[in-house]
């Protein structure tokens, strides 16, 4: 833990996979965490049948969850698939909607999948040296389309945010990644509702 009172640095640990020097927590998600998430319910099933896949993991470093704090850490999304689709992060909202969250990539290649609350819809690639501004309002899922790599960036974010996984976890985003002829494609979530159409 550091002293939260004074500047700090950390290092990232340049292995595979890669790590920070420091941190409060190392939050793992296997396949078992995922379920309902995938579209694939029959492959979900085979997969979960044989084996429980570590799909991500994040390292966190604490900081008081109140406004003027940052939040940040790195988190590690690993190369695999549930049936066609791509191994991914749940995805979120901020709890308080209004903060924005920002990501740069380090390794890897994937993309991030981000929809407001009214369904308005983005998706933005991922590779090393790139940022990624997130910006409030817009919920967001990190998805590893790369063969064989890790996906890795380094995150940022208010320390009063909190996740909101709630709709999310119910249908999922309005769009899926999947691959289709070794390439990754956008396809529509047949699950997900509009929000003038859900209950
Ligand atoms: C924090 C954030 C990332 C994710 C992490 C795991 O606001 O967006 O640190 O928390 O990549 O994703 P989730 O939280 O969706 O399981
Ligand atoms: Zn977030």
């Amino acid at each position: 833990m550091v002293n939260i009172k004074i500047p700090f640095t950390f290092d990232v640990i340049q292995g595979d996979p890669m790590g920070l020097s420091q941190y409060d927590s190392h939050i793992t998600r296997r396949l078992s965490a995922m379920k309902g998430m995938y579209l694939d319910e029959h492959a979900f099933a085979a997969l979960a049948a044989t084996s429980d896949p570590l799909l991500y993991e994040f390292y966190e470093i604490s900081r008081p969850a109140v406004t003027g704090e940052l939040l940040h850490g790195l988190s590690i999304v690993h190369p695999g698939k549930v049936g066609d689709e791509y191994y991914m992060t749940k995805g979120h909202f901020h709890t308080i909607l209004e903060t924005a969250e920002f990501y740069y990539c380090l390794r890897g290649q994937g993309v991030m999948v981000m929809e407001t609350p009214e369904g308005v819809w983005a998706v933005e690639s991922l590779q090393p040296n790139r940022a990624l501004y997130v910006p409030p309002r817009w919920a967001h899922r990190s998805v590893n389309t790369g063969s064989g790599q890790d996906l890795v960036f380094l995150f940022v974010y208010p320390g009063n945010a909190g996740h909101d996984y709630g709709s999310i976890e119910v249908q999922g985003f309005r769009k899926l990644v999947v691959e289709r002829n070794g390439k990754p494609e956008i396809i529509d979530n047949p699950r997900w509702l509009s929000p003038k159409d859900r209950s």
